[in-house]
Order: structure tokens, then C-alpha cells, then sequence
């Protein structure tokens, strides 16, 4: 059985999900290979890994495999040194008919002294499909704590937002 067959049949509850059943985290050490000039990570393989992160918590969400539709704006607050441990965390702040709101936070650890910092975040939009080119509904997010049932509000303004933007930028593009 291939995976996304398995992951289909794999069927969430009707009545949703709550955010802690998809929470993710990854990590990983930032490398040379990835270095830029100056001796930090390159911005390009946060962005990777900021997908990924957010990619494994929607897919855990929906039970299906899943891709990206939109990422929006990002901030990088600091520099990552080179040796230092990347974390990603993602959760899914809400579900639409096949899409998703995830919040990705980024960490790095300096692993010498234990100093935490949060370096960037961004909410990406995935959308569940079925491996046949097709779209597949998702179940509802469940928000439990304050700050989950506050981010799944904020969500629908900035869904709007996001819908509105690329209404905008086909027309600029068709013009
Ligand atoms: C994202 C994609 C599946 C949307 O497909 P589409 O046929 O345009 O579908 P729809 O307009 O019906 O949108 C499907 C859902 O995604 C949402 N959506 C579409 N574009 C979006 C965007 N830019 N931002 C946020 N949500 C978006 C829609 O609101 C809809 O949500 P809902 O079903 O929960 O109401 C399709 O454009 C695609 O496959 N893109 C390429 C994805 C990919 O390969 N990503 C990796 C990077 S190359």
C-alpha cells in the first residue's frame, strides 16, 4: 500500500482534531554547507525548513498528504551561527473545507550555553489532497487553551487577507 493510500485510510474523527494531536517539532544542527559568506545560515534553508515543520503538523492534521498553497511573510530577527540547533515547531491554528493554518515558530540553541532565541515565524496555508490530484476535506481544528482558541479567531481575518492578496496579484498578472 502506498503512503498516501495509507494515510487516507487512515480517517480522522468527524469531530476534529485538537492542536496538541498535530503539534510538530524538528531540529537540526545548522551546517556549513548551508553557510553564507559571513559564516551564518543561509535564509533559503529556514524557509525549507519552515515548510517541512509546517507540512508534517498539517498532514498530521488531515491524515493525508499535503501541499503547500501559500507561505506569507516571514521575519529573520537573528543571524544562526553555524553549529548552532535549529527548531521548528508548527501546530495548526484552524481548518477550512481542504485547507489549513499552520503557525511555525523558529528557535535556534546555542547547544555551549543553552541560550534560546526565537529567530522567525510565519503561518503558511496547506491544502490536503489525495495523491490523484485531487483536494480532500479536512476535519476541524479543536482549540483548547486560550492562546489556541485566540490564534483560531486571528486565523479567519488573516485567511480573508490571503484570499484577497492573490485575487490581486492573478488580476495584476492577467493584466
Ligand atoms: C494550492 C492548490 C491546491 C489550490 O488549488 P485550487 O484548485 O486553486 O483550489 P481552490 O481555489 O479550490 O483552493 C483550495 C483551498 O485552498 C485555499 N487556497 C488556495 N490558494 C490559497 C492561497 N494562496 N492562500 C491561502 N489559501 C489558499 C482555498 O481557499 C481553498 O480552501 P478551502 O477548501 O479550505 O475553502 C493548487 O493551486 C496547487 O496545487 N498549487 C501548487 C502547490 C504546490 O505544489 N506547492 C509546493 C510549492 S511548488
Amino acid at each position: 500500500m502506498t503512503a498516501w493510500k495509507l494515510a487516507t485510510t487512515n480517517q480522522s474523527p468527524a469531530s476534529g482534531r485538537t492542536v496538541r494531536e498535530s503539534s510538530s517539532e524538528i531540529s537540526e544542527l545548522a551546517l556549513l554547507n548551508d553557510s553564507n559568506p559571513l559564516g551564518y545560515l543561509i535564509g533559503g534553508r529556514v524557509m525549507h525548513l519552515v515548510d517541512i515543520g509546517g507540512a508534517i503538523a498539517a498532514s498530521r492534521h488531515a491524515r493525508a498528504p499535503v501541499v503547500t498553497a501559500s507561505v506569507d511573510y516571514m521575519n529573520f530577527l537573528h543571524p544562526i551561527q553555524i553549529g548552532e540547533l535549529v527548531i521548528v515547531r508548527s501546530s495548526v491554528n484552524r481548518s477550512w473545507n481542504t485547507s489549513m493554518e499552520v503557525g511555525v515558530k523558529v528557535y535556534v540553541e546555542n547547544l555551549m550555553t543553552g541560550e534560546v532565541r526565537h529567530t522567525t515565524s510565519a503561518y503558511l496555508t496547506f491544502v490536503a489532497v489525495d495523491g490523484k490530484g485531487g483536494k480532500i476535506s479536512v476535519v476541524p481544528v479543536i482549540p483548547e487553551s486560550e492562546a489556541e482558541k485566540r490564534r483560531y479567531e486571528q486565523a479567519g481575518a488573516r485567511r480573508e487577507y490571503r484570499l484577497e492578496m492573490k485575487k490581486r496579484l492573478q488580476a495584476e498578472n492577467d493584466d
